[in-house]
């Protein structure tokens, strides 16, 4: 059975291991640093098992020793935003903790993928590599699969019509200015521009871009995490099935879009080995411009890591 460690056991760790736990498709480990809380919380998860049939293993510590020979490291450690705060807020805190995380992980760990949450998520994502020295195949933050949910599940309530049916691609950086494109999404192939008129599909878009911020001020005392941890768990479950899935994610880019030397989001190919290929769409004009201006967003806060 693989291995998948998830680093951070709070309200994303803790359900991404649930999520992944009825998929059943590799052994689990809880890392955190409040003692007991993992050791809890997958003795809880451990205990379920047997109610929905699910035969993997599920541990929790607040070391890295069970965690040796994952498959793949999956980082939530760290500090959620509170009302008010933006995701570059977390940028040193979290910095820290995400360091920590992927050295005290790739020591016990040396194969592993490594799939990024903790916030700011681009910034992260390209501390995990650097400090890992770690090639680009195994570094992949999430951001865009949440991002396209979100829309997707705006799109579905507007139309009334089934979740399944309706593809969505938000691109660009994990922040306000993130990408939604409406002209490559559709339900059930027909482009959303044709379905839904100009100005509710500019709210849609709006909604979307402030979909974490929604979250962050109805919960006041943290952030989203039902729909972050859905999409960690597809990444995963992409990665150890080797479906060659193509979803939008962060991926270190080394010229795709024009754009070099930073994390961001762009629909890529995920299978065994992590991330295969980096999808280009061809873009217009205003598309492109506006990729452009949310990675300029992006390379500020890389910046910013650089110097704290
Ligand atoms: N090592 C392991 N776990 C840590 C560390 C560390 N060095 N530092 C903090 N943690 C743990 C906390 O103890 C806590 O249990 O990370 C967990 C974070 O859980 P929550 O506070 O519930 O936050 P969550 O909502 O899961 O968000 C975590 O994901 O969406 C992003 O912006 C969000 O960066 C934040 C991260």
């Amino acid at each position: 059975m693989p291995k998948v460690t998830v680093v951070g056991a709070g309200q994303t760790g803790a359900t991404t291991a649930h999520w992944l736990a009825q998929l059943e498709i590799a052994d689990l480990v809880l890392v955190d640093v409040v003692d007991g809380v993992p050791q809890g919380k997958a003795l809880d998860l451990a205990e379920a098992l047997p109610i929905v049939g699910s035969d993997v293993h599920v541990v929790g510590s607040n070391d890295y020793g069970p965690t040796a020979g994952s498959d793949i490291v999956v980082i939530t450690a760290g500090l959620p935003r509170k009302p008010g705060m933006s995701r570059d807020d977390l940028l040193a805190a979290n910095s820290a903790i995400v360091r920590q995380a992927v050295e005290q992980s790739l020591a016990v760990s040396p194969q592993a993928i490594f799939i990024i949450l903790t916030n700011p998520l681009d910034p992260m994502a390209y501390l995990a590599m650097k400090v890992g020295r770690l090639p680009r195949e195994r570094v992949i933050g999430q951001a865009g699969i949440l991002d396209s949910a979100r829309m997707r599940a705006f799109v579905a309530l507007e139309l009334g019509v089934s979740v399944r049916n309706v593809e969505c691609y938000v691109l660009g950086g994990h922040g306000d200015d993130m990408v939604p494109l409406t002209r490559h999404s559709n339900v059930a192939g027909v482009p959303l521009r044709d379905l839904i008129p100009a100005e509710r599909l500019a709210a849609i878009v709006e909604r979307t871009r402030k979909g974490g911020g929604e979250i962050v001020s109805l919960l006041k005392t943290g952030s989203a995490f039902y729909a972050p941890s859905a999409a960690l768990a597809q990444m995963v479950d992409a990665i150890l099935r080797d479906r060659h899935l193509i979803v939008p994610a962060a991926a270190y880019l080394t010229g795709e879009y024009g754009l070099r030397d930073l994390f961001f989001g762009v629909p890529v190919q995920l299978g065994r080995g992590g991330l295969e290929k980096v999808i280009e769409y061809t873009l217009e004009a205003d598309e492109r411009q506006a990729l452009e201006q949310s990675a300029a967003r992006v390379r500020e806060s890389i910046e910013a890591l650089k110097l704290s």
